[in-house]
């Protein structure tokens, strides 16, 4: 790989395209932004576009476009739509696309970025679980590498170096239990946005803070871990580890157990998607284990967290049941940031829409963008009946 390594930057506004540019900004010989991508945060954007000077800036939405026009520093492209989204994924000046918008919004870009070949920094989940064969084959076919930004994939891809595959007996990804890991069930029903997006561990974006508090993030990255390790689902668990200083561990048939270890801040997996070897600093705090709170390890109550047993059945059934999963997880997400319903009502809304849900296989992007919004459709029904 020759520098600087060219970037574009799917949700550069957010809470991962704002540390990927505080880990550009770090090594300014090896990465240089070729394109920044976001929604709607149009004041974000006009300043992170002066910091990095990319060639290109796409607005997804069509308001941000009109209101960004004319207000960028000279010699930036600005562009509009999805369309645009996809094209600079893809274009040949790029080397790498970080994949960070949230939702399965982040879909078409991020495919066309396999599609093209590039290497691929994945934090947007929601492309593996909604289209996770279809997307791994797709990167067989062209070539392109696909490594993880997720914190506890990131752990599992760096204990995995080097080992024989076959050779893996458990692949455990350590969850924090969230916000709520020690509170009364019953004094759950009241929980404000502002309660559940307080993570006590990691600072990020609003949708996966509320996702750490009622376990889906953690249902999400098992079906992540199941297409990125190509993993059966009793290879797959998670344990709750308060400190989130072991992100992840690969058990082999020896008994030997490899983890990965480091303070939580997403520069650290960012930086490793960006460039393994050699490895660069990532501006995160050293871990001092002796200093260090003790790391505790406990098995997931799933009568706290439902969505640790419901994710058991999607593992073990066929894609339409992850797509159903994330499309009704995102739906009454929202639902409750916008108030229409309580907390616990976001989990207990997923399981009623997975209950709706024919359990088959789907072989193209046309059927999962169909099974997507039949399942969108059932959950606002159940929300707003
Ligand atoms: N944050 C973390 O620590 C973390 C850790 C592991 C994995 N992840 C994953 O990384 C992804 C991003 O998470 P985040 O926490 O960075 O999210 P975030 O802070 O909410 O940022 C989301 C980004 O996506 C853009 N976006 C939202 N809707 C869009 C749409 N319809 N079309 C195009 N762009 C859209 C936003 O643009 P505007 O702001 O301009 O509207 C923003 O740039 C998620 O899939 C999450 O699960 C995050």
């Amino acid at each position: 790989m020759s520098y600087p390594i060219n970037i574009t930057l799917l949700g550069a506004t957010g809470s991962i395209g704002t540390n990927t540019i505080d880990v550009m900004l770090r090594h300014p010989t090896q990465f240089q932004a070729y394109a920044l991508v976001a929604h709607r945060n149009v004041d974000l954007m006009l300043e992170l576009a002066q910091k990095v000077k990319p060639q290109v800036v796409v607005m997804t939405d069509e308001v941000a476009y009109q209101s960004l026009k004319g207000n960028l520093p000279s010699g930036i492209r600005l562009e509009c739509g999805m369309d645009a989204a996809e094209a600079v994924s893809a274009a040949a000046d790029v080397d790498m696309v970080m994949a960070a918008m949230v939702g399965s919004a982040g879909l078409p870009a991020t495919l066309a970025a396999v599609h093209a070949g590039k290497r691929v920094g994945l934090a947007n989940k929601e492309c593996l679980v909604t289209a996770g064969r279809i997307f791994m084959r797709a990167a067989k076919e062209s070539g392109a590498e696909v490594v993880p930004v997720d914190s506890e994939h990131a752990a599992v891809h760096q204990a995995l170096a080097g080992h024989d595959r076959d050779s893996v007996t458990r692949i455990i990804l350590t969850a924090s239990g969230g916000p709520f890991r020690d509170r009364d069930p019953a004094s759950l029903k009241h929980i404000s946005v502002a309660e559940a997006v307080a993570h006590p561990n990691w600072s990020m974006g609003a949708k996966i803070s509320i996702d750490s508090a009622t376990m889906m993030n953690k249902a999400l990255e098992l079906i992540e871990a199941k297409w990125l390790f190509d993993a059966s689902a009793d290879q797959l668990s998670a344990i709750i580890h308060p400190q989130s200083i072991v992100h992840a561990m690969v058990e082999y048939c020896d008994g030997s157990v490899l983890a990965q270890l480091a303070m939580p801040d997403m520069r650290s997996p960012i930086v490793y998607a960006m460039q393994a070897e050699p490895r660069l600093e990532s501006g995160i705090p050293w871990l001092e284990l002796a200093q260090t709170q003790p790391l505790e390890f406990q098995a997931i109550d799933e009568k706290r967290f439902p969505s640790m047993a419901l994710v058991k059945d999607v593992l073990a059934g066929e894609d339409s049941l992850a797509i159903a999963l994330n499309a009704a997880n995102e739906v009454a997400n929202q639902a409750f940031q916008d108030g229409k319903i309580g907390f616990m009502d976001i989990v207990d809304t997923v399981a009623r829409v997975l209950e709706k849900t024919v359990n088959q296989p789907v072989a193209t992007l046309e059927e999962v963008w169909q099974l997507d919004a039949e399942s969108r459709r059932i959950t606002e029904e159940i929300i707003i009946p």
